[in-house]
């Protein structure tokens, strides 16, 4: 298979020129997605979502299309169930479960906001013959949270941006393992390293576009779910479809296919519970980018050929060293946007335990993927440390 049949693009795991609006008919769709921070900051988004007509999804036609229903839907979803952070609604209305519930099923996708929509198709250019960099782009949809639901989103992109060399590098690596190419091999290798320290580089401006508060008390809310979340523990009756609870879990860039494409080229193996939880963000990421990931983690071995040759050998390990130095930097940014201010919103409600909504405290320390943080994230890095081969 070449790269093209696992929906990479020249911008890799990003969709390239997302659709910015539906046919006519979704109007009542988009309407309302677009307007979700006003109607929930009025507390008028549910009554609204319960007057919404049901629509049929025969008029969506094309695959971007389709991208972009998932997302509007997923954007309204999580706004109706956590627009009382206190109060998160047990049941969707049919209305919205059903067209949801359809949209995933064509793109085989959970009926959830997940990663590939809010950052890989949330994404527009302000002059669209200008740069791809951060001030020249915007987001389709927002949730509450200013600027940094704006930076956070669109950050992460830039940090998505940033692996598409490695991925050629994983390609090429790929394909000189095949062609049994030392000198392909090396290059490729070479572009995946150059590749994580750019992540690393860009991955800073989460600093400079995210502030703590905004991001804590009120952005990350409406990326929590209904699996692993005790808010929600009997998870959400998607009501047309299913009597039954659906247990899904939230929005995480744990949910990105670009690190796992990394870990699946350099043989990283993880301690069995985080593979579990890895394993299982895979069945939120498009298909094509879930099957890249299981073909890099099937034989040949990477690790195998790099032994016998000291710059392969040495090659490789900069490659483990770098992907190693991005998790220890995404340790400290967990610190301090989750677990710092977890901590003062625990001490300030200790004070006052009647005091006021939107502290974030609900979902407390917990990842909106669903993890233990600090203990998944130390494992995973450690992980990886622990694949540098030794010098013979
Ligand atoms: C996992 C938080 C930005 C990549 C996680 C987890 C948390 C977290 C809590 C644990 C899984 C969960 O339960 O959700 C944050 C915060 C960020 C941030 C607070 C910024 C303010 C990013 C960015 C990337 C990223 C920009 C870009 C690649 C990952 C990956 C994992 C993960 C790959 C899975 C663990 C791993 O493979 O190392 N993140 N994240 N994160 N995050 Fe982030
Ligand atoms: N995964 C990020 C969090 O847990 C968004 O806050």
């Amino acid at each position: 298979r070449d790269m093209y049949s696992f929906d990479i693009s020249q911008l890799g795991f990003v969709l390239t020129e997302p659709l910015m609006d539906l046919p006519e008919y979704y109007q009542i769709w988009m309407e309302i997605a677009h307007n979700i921070c006003h109607l929930i900051n009025t507390h008028q988004l549910r009554s609204v979502v319960q007057k919404m007509p049901m629509l049929s999804i025969n008029l969506l036609s094309s695959y971007r299309e389709l991208r972009l229903a998932h997302l509007a839907l997923g954007f309204i979803t999580m706004g109706y169930v956590w627009q009382e952070e206190k109060n998160p609604a047990q049941r969707l209305p049919k209305a919205l479960a059903v067209p949801f519930t359809l949209v995933s099923r064509k793109l085989d996708l959970p009926a959830i906001l997940t990663y590939s929509d809010c950052v890989l198709a949330n994404w527009k250019l302000k002059d669209p013959a200008g740069d791809l960099e951060l001030k020249n782009m915007d987001l389709i949809l927002n949730f509450p949270g200013n600027e940094s639901c704006r930076g956070f989103l669109l950050v992460s992109w830039i940090v998505e941006k940033a692996a598409v060399c490695g991925l050629k590098g994983i390609l090429a690596v790929r394909m000189a393992m095949e062609e049994h190419d030392e000198t392909g091999l090396l290059k490729g290798l070479n572009e995946i390293a150059a590749s994580l320290k750019q992540m690393k580089k860009e991955f800073n401006l989460m600093h400079e576009h995210v502030n703590q508060t905004e991001f804590f008390g009120t952005l990350r809310i409406f990326f929590s779910g209904w699996k692993d979340n005790p808010q929600l523990p009997n998870g959400l009756v998607y009501e047309g479809v299913n009597d039954e609870p659906v247990y899904l879990s939230g929005c995480s860039a744990a949910q990105s296919s670009a690190v796992q494409s990394f870990d699946a080229i350099l043989g990283v193996q993880h301690e069995e519970k985080s593979a579990a939880f890895l394993r299982h963000m895979r069945l939120y990421m498009p298909p094509g980018h879930k099957q890249l990931i299981e073909t890099l983690c099937a034989p040949p071995r990477l690790r195998d050929l790099v032994v016998p040759s000291p710059p392969l050998h040495q090659a490789y390990n900069a490659c483990v060293s770098a992907l190693e130095d991005l998790r220890t930097f995404h340790l400290c940014v967990v610190a301090k946007f989750i677990i710092i201010p977890g901590g003062q919103a625990r001490a300030t409600a200790g004070r006052c335990p009647l005091g006021g909504g939107g502290s974030g405290l609900g979902l407390g320390s917990t990842g909106t993927g669903g993890s233990n943080p600090m203990l998944f994230l130390k494992s995973v890095r450690d992980a990886t440390h622990n694949a540098l081969i030794p010098c013979p």
